[in-house]
């Protein structure tokens, strides 16, 4: 295996640990919807389809970045797509870096041919190889919509990760000016606020998945991989870097109430769905917990996407939500540390 490959084999093998998941969460248990022991609606009449990059999903989530297909990212990959495709929800692809690198076939449309598939590569390749890689990340798997991850933590403590990032913005604003497929800016877990959100709405972006901290943590899983004393002890100091995603959410909502939020890092269930659509998300996203199914079946993963989906109905119908609409003014309880 090259690299790339080993890398993302490790990755996929260190996500599964709950070693390497965010000690705290991501906040969701210090936000509680105000119970609702009248809900007047019936369960069966709650419904959560939803818009998407101009497409009717099934739900308000989709199966976050993971991996671009290669290798024994492959298997999963076939799994993950199959199961978007059977329950349409959209998917969104893991770095095609390796695939495009080494000119590897990407299969995903063979498995989900009218699923909405997000492409992905990260902003310090986008930097170097420009628009180029883009048009041919997007044109590789018929990519409705590019999503391009931000990771400095993690490149700074992979030993021959990016450490200049002058030009990103700039080759972001680029893409997203001359694409001709939305681009969506991801962080990888450790969220971003309002300050860089509304850099990336002034670069042309309408669309950002936030990624906060409470997940799974990339800092502990690149630590565990590499280094000398000396570096493991400087990255060490940035093991809890980052925002949570409940306290990102209503900060950048209320920061730039016309973007579109992906509410994700850390969402582990449809209850956490549902206060990140209370919070501002348009749409959300789960990784890790996806890969455990994917790596069984397509049948395992549209079983967990079906189990999600009942505890997103559920917190509808426990709020007296019938449509999103409802849940997105639904009323939460206030604790006392709590700033929202
Ligand atoms: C990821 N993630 C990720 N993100 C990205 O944009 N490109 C990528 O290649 C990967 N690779 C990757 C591999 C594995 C095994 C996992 C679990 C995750 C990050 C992912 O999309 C997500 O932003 C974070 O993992 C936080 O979400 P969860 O895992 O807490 O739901």
């Amino acid at each position: 295996m090259t690299d790339i490959s080993t890398r993302k084999a490790d990755h996929i093998a260190l996500a599964l640990q709950s070693s390497h998941q965010a000690s705290q969460g991501a906040g969701f248990d210090r936000i509680r919807f105000e119970p609702n022991p009248l809900p007047q609606i019936s369960l069966q009449d709650v419904e959560f389809n939803s818009d998407f990059l101009d497409r009717r999903v099934a739900a308000p989530f989709m199966i976050g970045a993971m991996t671009g297909g290669c290798d024994n990212g492959e298997m999963i990959n076939q799994h993950l797509a199959e199961a978007a495709q059977t329950c349409n929800i959209p998917m969104s692809l893991g770095s095609q870096r390796a695939a495009l690198e080494r000119g590897l076939p990407q299969n995903v449309r063979r498995w989900a041919p009218s699923a909405i598939v997000l492409g992905n590569v990260g902003a310090t390749q986008l930097q170097q190889h420009g628009l180029d890689l883009a048009k041919r990340a997007v044109d590789s798997v018929e990519a409705n919509a590019l999503v391009i991850h931000l990771n400095p933590l993690q490149e700074l403590i992979q030993p021959d990760g990016d450490r200049d990032w002058n030009k990103v913005l700039e080759a972001i604003q680029h893409c997203a000016d001359k694409l001709n497929v939305p681009v969506i800016v991801k962080e990888v877990g450790a969220g971003m606020g309002p300050n860089s959100v509304k850099k990336l709405m002034d670069a042309g972006i309408k669309w950002i998945e936030i990624a906060g901290r409470g997940g799974t943590n990339w800092a502990s899983i690149e630590l565990s991989r590499n280094g000398s004393e000396r570096e493991r002890e400087i990255a060490s100091a940035f093991l809890e870097w980052g925002m949570d995603t409940v306290e990102i959410l209503p900060a950048v909502h209320a920061a730039c109430p016309s973007l579109n939020f992906i509410g994700s890092g850390g969402v582990r269930n449809g209850l956490h769905i549902a206060i990140c659509i209370r919070l501002g998300a348009k749409m959300t996203a789960l990784a890790q917990p996806f890969l455990a199914p994917a790596l069984i079946s397509t049948e395992a993963v549209i079983e967990k996407i079906s189990i999600v989906e009942e505890q997103l109905r559920w917190a509808m119908f426990l709020t007296g939500s019938q449509k999103l609409s409802d849940l997105r003014k639904a009323t939460l309880q206030k604790s006392f540390n709590q700033r929202i």
